[in-house]
């Protein structure tokens, strides 16, 4: 892994330098390029426009690894707010939830019985619910509580999960949940995972993209291919048109304030995109691992506010 985007990775976690980001309002303004902003009515205000262009939305408030049951039960009431709207308003909005935001570094049962609430929620909305992936000491517990909730009858159609190509062992579960016919999100991955665990060079986790969504294609699991990363992009369009795969049978994911010329350019040749819209005022892990993907953000971020 490259030193910089290495010692960007440990500084998301520095609880010191986040409490100053997250208060201060340059920090504020910074966030403002890749998070929808701190209430949840910015979110529907950019979930409406994205969707008036023929976008779809995945909603993530932000926030991870809280330390209480009370915060874990208070992240899980912003999702129910956010499915009600879903449901009233009709959006085109999925939500994508983080299982630590909703206690499982506390108790992994925690975590399930507030998951399935939120399933059952985004069921009768006619919405569905993501649960995102986080480093990988987590991923087993992640991809099991996934399955247990698959395995409600009621639940199919309405959860799905997140792989990331630069693990090792992501072919395995790419196979095992094709088999069960659980919708993947793949990803190539976005934490600091050691070689031992994980592809340590870009243009093997890029290859190991393409042979897990070659299969995710064949699968017809209604998978979703998230990247920015045009190369890959057109390769997955030759793919799924050579394996006669029908447009709505998978989509195009990419994260608010990213390659939005490509998100726009897709949905105008009728292919299925939807974007990732992160809100809320704890957003300085996830802007940390923004900036991780392409350093060269930083640079460009801190110019634009010397300018303005
Ligand atoms: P790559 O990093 O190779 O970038 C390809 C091109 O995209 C770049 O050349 C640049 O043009 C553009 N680009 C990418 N990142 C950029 C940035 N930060 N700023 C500006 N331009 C950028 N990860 C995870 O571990 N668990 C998860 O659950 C998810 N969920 C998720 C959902 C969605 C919808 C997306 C799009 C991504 C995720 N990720 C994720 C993050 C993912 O793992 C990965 O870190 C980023 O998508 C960047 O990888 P790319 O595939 O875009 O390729």
């Amino acid at each position: 892994m490259p030193v910089l985007r290495s010692v960007i990775l440990g500084l998301s976690q520095n609880r010191s330098l986040r409490n100053f980001c997250e208060r201060s309002r340059v920090g504020q303004r910074l966030s403002s390029r890749f998070v929808a902003g701190p209430a949840i009515e910015d979110a529907i205000a950019v979930t409406q426009a994205l969707n008036s262009q023929g976008i779809a939305v995945t909603l993530d408030s932000l926030g991870e690894s809280v330390t209480s049951e009370v915060e874990a039960h208070h992240a899980a009431d912003v999702y129910h707010r956010l499915l009600n709207w879903i449901a009233s308003s009709k959006a085109q909005a999925h939500i994508s939830v983080k299982l630590t935001q909703i206690g499982l570094n506390l108790n992994p049962n925690l975590a399930q019985s507030i998951a399935e609430g939120l399933a059952r929620h985004a069921r009768e909305a006619g919405s569905f619910m993501r649960i995102d992936m986080e480093e990988s000491r987590l991923t087993q517990i992640t991809l099991d509580i996934a399955r247990r909730l698959y395995a409600i009858g009621d639940l199919r159609g309405s959860v799905g999960v997140v792989i990331q190509a630069y693990l090792y062992r992501s072919e395995g579960d790419i196979d095992q949940l094709i088999v069960e016919g659980i919708p993947v999100r793949l990803c190539k991955g976005a934490y600091k995972e050691p070689a031992e665990i994980a592809f340590p060079r870009k243009a093997d986790v890029d290859k190991n993209y393409l042979r897990l969504a070659g299969k995710l294609i064949e699968s017809r699991c209604q998978p979703a291919f998230a990247t920015h990363d045009g190369a890959i992009i057109k390769t997955l369009k030759h793919l799924a048109k050579d394996s006669r795969i029908y447009r709505g049978r998978f989509e195009f994911q990419m994260l608010y304030g990213i390659r939005r010329d490509l998100q726009r350019s897709l949905a105008a040749r009728r292919y299925p995109v939807r974007v990732y819209v992160p809100f809320g005022p704890e957003w300085y892990p996830y802007f940390m691992r923004r900036i991780a993907e392409r350093p060269a953000n930083a640079l460009f971020l801190a110019r634009n506010i010397f300018r303005s």
